[in-house]
């Protein structure tokens, strides 16, 4: 009997590859770049599985390219803003994420990209290459305190309370918002449910760490910067467009907040015009979870959701499940 086919839309750990290829018959996308629309529904046509990442948008038309046959997209990610999850389910197909094994990834990124606008590390850093440097001084590059500050955090699911875990070796007092309340986690770790008015207006660092959804796109805007701290800092390593990023801009120019340090863009890999010529904030290219072992754990994710349900078995992390139940 032949192998069912698998397409893997760019290069992940070649251990995973290996993985799948001890079971199936799989094709990967070698060149290392996002296939456009047109080359997608090329690629996946004919396929049992597709492995996508965040940068391939899986439409209805990409779904029906790919043919009746196709049984699991396995995204590479645990976002899944890129997968239309009502043309799928539609589809009896199934869609699935890497939740978790990129938690403490994120979150220590988050915090390095915290503590680095704090302390204007990137700024001082270019300071001492640029020959600048001619002694230490008093009140050279003061940046901002963060041990004993408040740390507001904005969505307080996987990734969130990774962050409040941390965050308590800065002994930091932790606000947070969310759509939901989490009582067990508030007395395990001390953490204040509020409103976002309030984690706004309280934050000295606000984390976002929400999924990109309709209602949390412009998240942070124009409105939300006025209410923050002259002092605050926004770290963003959830989604790009969670943050409105010409308001952004316009807050760090005009130094509504402190500064900012960003993992994610509204339009990747595109920056806002502005937004590179300012000091205040540090950019960097979506690399959050981009560590040897959680790059390997998110594929070893995967491989297990292709091999369960390719064996007619259960997905491991299926995020549509009512097509579980047709
Ligand atoms: N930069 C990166 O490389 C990177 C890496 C991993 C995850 N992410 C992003 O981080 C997000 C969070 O990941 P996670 O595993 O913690 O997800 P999660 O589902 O465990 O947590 C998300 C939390 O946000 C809350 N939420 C949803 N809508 C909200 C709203 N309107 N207001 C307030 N809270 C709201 C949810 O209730 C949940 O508690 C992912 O969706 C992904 O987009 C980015």
């Amino acid at each position: 009997m032949s192998k069912a086919s698998v397409y893997v839309t760019r290069l992940i750990p070649q251990e995973n590859i290996d993985a799948l290829r001890s079971e199936f018959d799989v094709e990967v996308n070698m060149e290392d770049r996002a296939l456009s629309p047109a080359e997608l529904k090329e690629k996946v046509r004919g396929k049992s599985a597709v492995v996508s990442l965040l940068t391939d948008n899986i439409t209805g038309d990409v779904l029906d390219a790919a043919g009746p046959q196709c049984k699991i997209v396995a995204n590479y990610a645990v976002g899944f803003n890129n997968f239309d999850l009502k043309a799928a389910t539609a589809r009896k197909i199934i869609l699935t994420n890497t939740p978790g094994v990129l938690d403490d990834a994120t979150a220590t990124h988050t915090f390095t990209l915290l503590l680095s606008v704090a302390r204007r590390i990137a700024e001082a850093d270019k300071f001492v290459r640029t020959g600048k440097w001619q002694g230490w001084s008093p009140m050279f590059f003061v940046g901002l305190d963060v041990d004993r500050r408040t740390l507001g955090i904005a969505g307080l699911g996987r990734i969130g309370k990774n962050v409040a875990r941390k965050a308590r070796g800065f002994d930091m007092r932790i606000i947070y918002n969310d759509v939901q309340r989490d009582q067990a986690f508030e007395a395990e770790s001390g953490a204040v449910f509020v409103d976002k008015d309030t984690l706004l207006r309280e934050s000295d660092y606000l984390t976002l760490h929400v999924p990109l959804l309709p209602e949390t796109r412009h998240y942070i805007s124009t409105a939300e910067f006025k209410k923050m701290k002259r002092t605050a800092v926004l770290i963003n390593a959830s989604r790009g467009p969670v943050v409105d990023e010409k308001a952004l801009v316009e807050a760090l120019r005009e130094k509504l907040i402190f500064g900012a340090g960003l993992d994610v863009f509204e339009n990747e890999p595109s920056i806002e015009p502005g937004l590179m010529e300012l000091d205040n904030v540090i950019i960097v290219p979506h690399v959050a979870s981009a560590t040897p072992d959680t790059r390997i754990a998110m594929g070893n994710i995967v491989v297990a959701n292709i091999s369960n349900v390719l064996n007619g078995r259960q997905p491991v992390t299926c995020v549509n499940p009512e097509v579980l139940k047709i």
